[in-house]
């Protein structure tokens, strides 16, 4: 079998950077500080780093609103540090993906301001404007994100129309109907992908292609956002233009779209026929999988027969910044440590997001501290480096501690072998060894119930993978030599069939 590319083999690393590493002391993670511990990540093993958007911006949405597609916010540093920063990474082999967000903008983007100036303005038709419903009020039912069933249509006294936003107000949806949109927003990513950029995370990807009618939303979907449902074809032949213009530059750039959708929807229709998406997630079902053997095997098997059958290739994401952290969600960390071996056993891509190699969890957000208008402050809060008080920041940081941090924190746990951090370090590692774990054959293995256990096949390499749901201890008859176990316990020893509550191994069989 011919090696695939690094994105398939790959593990992707995402760093949410307000909350990384603060280099310059005001509480607010930065790209100096991010280069001070481009170390901490080649230690650790990973293959590419995700950055959240560094572009100037209001910070309605934390990034998510850009104003400046072609440059970095002061807050996080001059494109000098983001050029330091992807040397830093490249000499380490490792990838830099940016976050290319082009659904919408910030409304204080010159394009919206352009646009908004008048109903004649060139850039009028670069956002989608149309008039008042026949007896006022908003052009369609549709309703935004971030809000209670709130219209997903701002007024515009001056000029007398309404625009549309799929988010907040402040995030003006473009219009990618009008060919001058795409040109413009191709513009901005061959200015990265000269850069050495190596490729992009898509945001909200799904929602470039628009029903040209905006039809009402039905009835049953009331007060549900809109973005969640809009699946429309005519986001394809964007997506193959894109696609074709990323793949004429050379060395592997590739395109990862968020794709977000609920209710029936095929996600490896962005895959195109290997035209479009390089990769897309599928968050809504790959995040919420029950905590529970037969729910993850027939995840799996699910996710695997729709992807092959495109030769079609997944992603796998247990945790982000818009979603409690894993580690909350599964109540333990004896459950985040066996979710780690689903995360680097299974087939797909896998995404880890910064700071679940610390087991850390959400933390708690008073109200008076909170600050995202999504709610999801928890999950993107700062990542304590060491035990003393301040955990390697200078300042008191932009949103509080997550749990037990004098613990919880990178010094004290690289210093502890028998750390969930070894454990994704001694994963992160046993997948770069193996063909099989990185990209090989995928097929359940018959257990007794409440494990579910898997071998990867590729190039004579064999890999067997098991994952213990429950809170017993179960008997496995599997066969071969432990490589990785949950706590460490075995390696390098022969198998000895049973496995620890809550708990997963690899095995390589001999
Ligand atoms: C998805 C991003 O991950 C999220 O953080 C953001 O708020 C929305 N898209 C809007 O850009
Ligand atoms: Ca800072």
């Amino acid at each position: 079998m011919a090696r695939p590319p690094w994105w398939h083999r790959g593990v992707v690393y995402q760093i949410y950077p307000r909350s990384f590493a603060d280099g310059n002391g005001d509480g607010i993670g930065d790209l100096r500080g991010l280069l001070d511990r481009v170390e901490y990540l080649a230690w650790l093993g990973i293959d590419a780093v995700w950055l959240s958007p560094i572009f100037p911006s209001p910070m309605a949405d934390f990034g998510y609103d850009v104003a400046e597609y072609c440059d970095v916010d002061p807050l996080f540093g001059t494109l000098a540090d983001l050029d330091a920063v992807r040397d830093a990474l490249h000499d380490r082999g490792i990838k830099l993906l940016l976050d290319w967000i082009p659904n919408h903008t910030s409304d204080r983007h010159p394009w919206f301001l352009d646009s908004r100036s008048s109903r004649s303005s060139p850039r009028r038709d670069w956002y989608v404007w149309r008039d008042p419903r026949p007896g006022g009020g908003p052009p369609n039912n549709w309703v935004h994100a971030f809000a209670d069933g709130r219209p997903a249509w701002t007024f515009d006294a001056p000029t007398g129309q309404y625009y549309l936003h799929s988010f907040l107000p402040a995030q003006p949806d473009l219009d990618w109907s009008t060919p001058a949109v795409e040109q413009a927003m191709h513009a901005v990513l061959r200015f990265w992908l000269d850069r050495g950029i190596d490729g992009f995370r898509i945001d909200v990807v799904h929602g470039l292609g628009k029903d040209p009618e905006l039809p009402d939303d039905p009835p049953e979907r009331a007060g549900l956002p809109h973005i969640a449902f809009n699946d429309h074809p005519s986001v394809h032949p964007i997506l193959r233009r894109l696609r074709a213009m990323v793949d004429a530059y050379p060395g592997d750039r590739v395109l990862v779209g968020e794709v977000f959708l609920l209710g029936p929807h095929d996600v490896t229709a962005y895959y195109g026929l290997g035209d479009e998406l390089h990769l897309a997630f599928d968050l809504p079902r790959c995040l919420h999988v029950p905590w529970e053997a037969t729910s993850w095997r027939e995840h799996t098997a699910a996710v695997l027969a729709a992807h092959e059958a495109c030769q079609a290739w997944p992603t796998l994401v247990l945790s982000n910044h818009d979603t409690p952290r894993h580690r909350s969600r599964l109540g333990s960390e004896a459950r985040a440590r066996a979710a780690a071996f689903l995360l680097l056993g299974l087939p797909g891509t896998p995404f880890l997001y910064a700071g679940e190699e610390l087991g850390l969890e959400d933390a708690v957000i008073p109200p008076e501290r909170a600050v995202d208008p999504g709610g999801r402050d928890g999950c993107r809060a700062p990542l304590p480096w060491d035990a003393t008080p301040s955990h390697g920041w200078n300042a008191s940081p932009w949103l509080p501690w997550p749990p037990e941090p004098a613990r919880r924190n990178v010094a004290e746990l690289r210093a502890d072998e028998t750390s969930i951090l070894h454990l994704y370090r001694r994963l992160l590692r046993a997948r770069r060894g193996s063909p099989a774990l990185a990209w090989g054959s995928w097929r359940p293995l018959r257990t007794s119930a409440p494990v579910f256990a898997w071998e990867r096949g590729a190039d004579g390499d064999r890999r067997l993978v098991a994952v213990n749901f429950t809170d017993d201890e179960e008997r496995l008859e599997l066969e071969g030599r432990v490589e990785v176990s949950s706590d460490g316990s075995g390696e390098g020893q022969p198998f000895a069939g049973v496995l620890a509550p809550c708990a997963g191994v690899i095995l390589r069989p001999d």
